[in-house]
């Protein structure tokens, strides 16, 4: 065996090593330290990459065949689960007992030209229509999940309508439960944008017009606009057309953001230039003023400089390593609608990413953004710490994990009847690199520095993964 894959740390050792067991583990195996609060319950739940096979070839932590790690919540007590998303490729390769395609570090498998790389579903999770929803980054077939026993249940094709595939990053309106969605790739249109109602059904889908192909991560929703991404951080078209997996910066290029109402047709786009720069992450979007003053405010994690530079003789594995680093930041972007000008500010200069709002609120006015945070010059990534930014105030509270924790994209969970935005818990998804066990942490929304209120201990490993979503409790009745 090629002795850089024997080093691969995405591949082998802690936090990312894949679990090879489906658990379903309840009290008598958890162990709960700490008091669960009995004010809020519902379903946290989590996606991110787990090998099946051994790979063959140069593995990509983002290769990995999607996996969900979900607590169930209510009334003080705690039941978590594990299981693979059980899309085509996954059952495909189970069915051969061994890897079929190979990673993005690798060529292309040109005898499925409907999937070329295979499509994980490994990358972000929502719920819509009574049932999960799992994604892949670089656009694939959503997969419906069961919510209460993580069963996949299917590929979904909107009722029917859905004509191309759907990136990771899609957004619900919880208000009236709007699923809106973009699509992208190297043939034309280069980007599709969606509407789905609430009954699952797509209702909404046109092409948007790039000046080519691009690589958007992520989209924004305001009450009633959508905000898509053409971003000067995309794929080497040469490198594309032999099959290989190449990206570049083009720090000469703006960054321009597309705003069309919901339901906007392609002609009613309209882009806003700003600085070059990558973003992965939008955290929430918002409208403010009306009339000639009408502006779109976006809050999204801003990279400066989308490429880390190399140390000399870095080879490509080492490129790997460095790109995973994160020197993001929190930035405000104000798109004034009537005159086109963009402004944007830094909220924080904090390194962070991975942030997340209260969901009830998403395309509303929020000011509390809960996320991880990271530093820079630790490979590979590691999320070190919890961390709650107060927009308005500008102020950070953050809580930092002893050196064995590598933590998860937190969640906000609303509390029973709360009325105020930031009334409730944050939870996250950890592993402990010592003891190679999971853990779940809970922390007051309000007290993040205070350290957690509970900790469930899971005996079993948890890999570090992506995306994950809190489902309250009256949604999944
Ligand atoms: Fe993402």
């Amino acid at each position: 065996m090629d002795a850089i894959l024997e080093q691969n740390p995405y591949l082998d050792g802690e936090p990312f090593a894949p679990v090879t067991e489906e658990a379903t583990l309840g009290e008598t195996a958890l162990r709960i330290e700490g008091t669960l609060p009995r004010d809020f319950g519902g379903l946290y739940v989590r996606n991110g990459p787990n090998a099946q096979f051994r790979p063959e070839g140069r593995y990509h932590w983002f290769d990995g065949d999607g996996m969900l790690h979900a607590i169930r919540f209510a009334d003080g007590h705690a039941t978590y689960r594990n299981r693979w998303v059980t899309t085509s490729a996954f059952a495909e390769e189970r069915a051969a007992g061994r890897p079929i395609w190979r990673g993005i570090r690798e060529s292309a498998n040109r005898e499925r030209r409907e999937q070329p790389f295979k499509d994980t579903s490994n990358t972000d999770v929502k719920f819509h229509n009574g049932s999960l929803i799992t994604t892949w980054y670089l656009c694939g077939v959503p997969y419906r999940v069961d919510p209460l026993t993580l069963a996949t249940l299917g590929p979904d094709d909107f009722g029917g309508k859905l004509k191309t595939r759907v990136s990771a990053h899609i957004k619900v309106d919880e208000t009236n439960w709007d699923l809106m969605f973009f699509d992208y790739g190297i043939r034309k249109p280069y980007m599709t944008y969606g509407v789905v109602g609430a009954d699952g059904v797509l209702k909404h889908h046109v092409p948007i017009d790039l000046p080519g192909p691009r690589l958007p991560h992520d989209m924004s929703i305001t009450e009633n606009y959508s905000i898509l991404m053409d971003l000067p951080v995309f794929q080497d078209m040469d490198a594309a057309r032999a099959g290989r997996w190449k990206t570049d910066w083009h720090a000469d290029m703006p960054a321009r953001f597309g705003i069309l109402p919901r339901y906007g047709d392609t002609k009613d786009v309209r882009w806003f230039e700003a600085e070059s720069c990558y973003i992965y992450h939008s955290t929430n979007a918002w409208e403010e003023g009306t009339g000639d003053d009408k502006t779109i405010v976006m809050e999204a994690f801003k990279f400066e400089r989308p490429f880390a530079d190399y140390p000399d003789g870095a080879t490509e594995f080492d490129r790997m390593l460095h790109n995973h680093r994160i020197n993001a930041h929190l930035q405000r972007y104000r798109f004034h609608l009537k005159s086109g000008k963009t402004t944007e500010e830094p909220v924080t200069r904090d390194i962070g990413e991975f942030g997340m709002i209260n969901t009830r609120m998403n395309g509303r006015k929020t000011r509390y953004v809960y996320g991880n945070g990271f530093d820079y010059d630790e490979m590979p990534v590691r999320f070190k710490s919890l961390m709650r930014w107060d927009t308005e105030a500008r102020t950070t509270e953050s809580f930092e994990f002893a050196p064995a924790f590598n933590a998860s994209e937190p969640q906000f969970c609303a509390r029973d009847g709360a009325t105020a935005e930031d009334d409730g818990y944050v939870v996250t998804f950890l592993h402990n690199s010592d003891t190679r066990q999971g853990e779940c942490w809970l922390f007051d929304a309000r007290a993040i520095a205070a350290g957690p209120l509970a900790k469930v201990h899971i005996p079993q490993r948890l890999p570090a993964g992506f995306h994950g979503i809190w489902v309250p409790q009256e949604y999944l009745k």
